[in-house]
């Protein structure tokens, strides 16, 4: 998550996909929602990147989904350090890993410590030059990034993968639908292949960090309306006006 002079975004957002995904996992949350949302409020200060992690608490010692203590939750908040100014400018380099989601995963719909994918595919991204991978998933189609989730603009409108392709669905990716809807951009969810992203206008990454980040090239391509194009540009206004009204 994410805070803006103290207020977290969408805080109540964050803590329904918890709980739905805790619920998911056979993890029994043991705070309500209100709870959990004062404590998080706590260390909210400033501009800060939150992370809460629920765990299954002390290990049995036997691999079991069932416990007999109480989950282990844990709120940490940090300053945010924002991504290059360069990326903001003119756009994130990705690249395309050779690691694919697993559309068929019941876990891959829900955010969990199950990174090591994730972090591969970043670490090979990163040593290509590229901030962020995309990963497609086992039949071929676009499912996300690595930490965040790909949307992109072809003649005016908005194509992102729809939630069966293999990926977590994202707040901040929910929230560009709706503000699309807002702004009467249409929107596309579905199953694409690699190669209708490679032809789009415009391309962008989003997560609660990352808010809209405009991609300027994929595998070395280079998008041809550029980065951050019109549409992407707007849809950075809109949700700049949403955290402004959240404050
Ligand atoms: C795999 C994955 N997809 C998408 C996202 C974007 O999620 P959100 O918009 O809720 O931050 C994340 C965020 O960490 C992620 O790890």
């Amino acid at each position: 998550m994410r805070s803006y002079g103290g207020r977290v975004f969408l805080l109540g957002e964050h803590l329904r996909r918890l709980a739905a995904s805790a619920s998911f996992l056979r993890l029994r949350l043991p705070y309500t929602q209100t709870q959990l949302a004062e404590a998080v409020n706590l260390v909210a200060g400033g501009d800060s990147s939150i992370r809460l992690t629920v765990t299954r608490g002390q290990h049995t010692g036997s691999l079991s989904l069932e416990t007999d203590h109480p989950p282990t939750v844990i709120i940490q908040a940090k300053p945010v350090v924002d991504y290059p100014e360069e990326y903001r400018r003119s756009g994130m380099p990705v690249c395309v890993s050779a690691i694919r989601r697993d559309e068929a995963s019941p876990i891959v719909r829900h955010k969990t410590l199950n990174y090591l994918e994730s972090l591969l595919a970043r670490a090979e991204a990163a040593e290509r030059g590229c901030g962020e991978a995309l990963l497609l998933n086992t039949a071929g189609f676009v499912a996300e990034g690595a930490t965040s989730n790909v949307l992109w603009v072809r003649r005016g409108e908005v194509c992102t993968p729809s939630v069966d392709a293999g990926l977590l669905a994202g707040i901040v990716r929910e929230l560009v639908i709706r503000l699309c809807c807002a702004e009467r951009i249409r929107v596309h969810e579905g199953l694409f292949a690699a190669g209708e992203l490679l032809e789009a206008d415009e391309v962008f990454l989003t997560n609660s960090l990352m808010e809209l980040m405009p991609v300027r090239s994929i595998d070395g391509q280079e998008i041809r309306g550029g980065a951050p194009g019109p549409v992407t540009s707007r849809l950075v206004q809109a949700y700049r006006r949403e955290v402004e009204r959240s404050r």
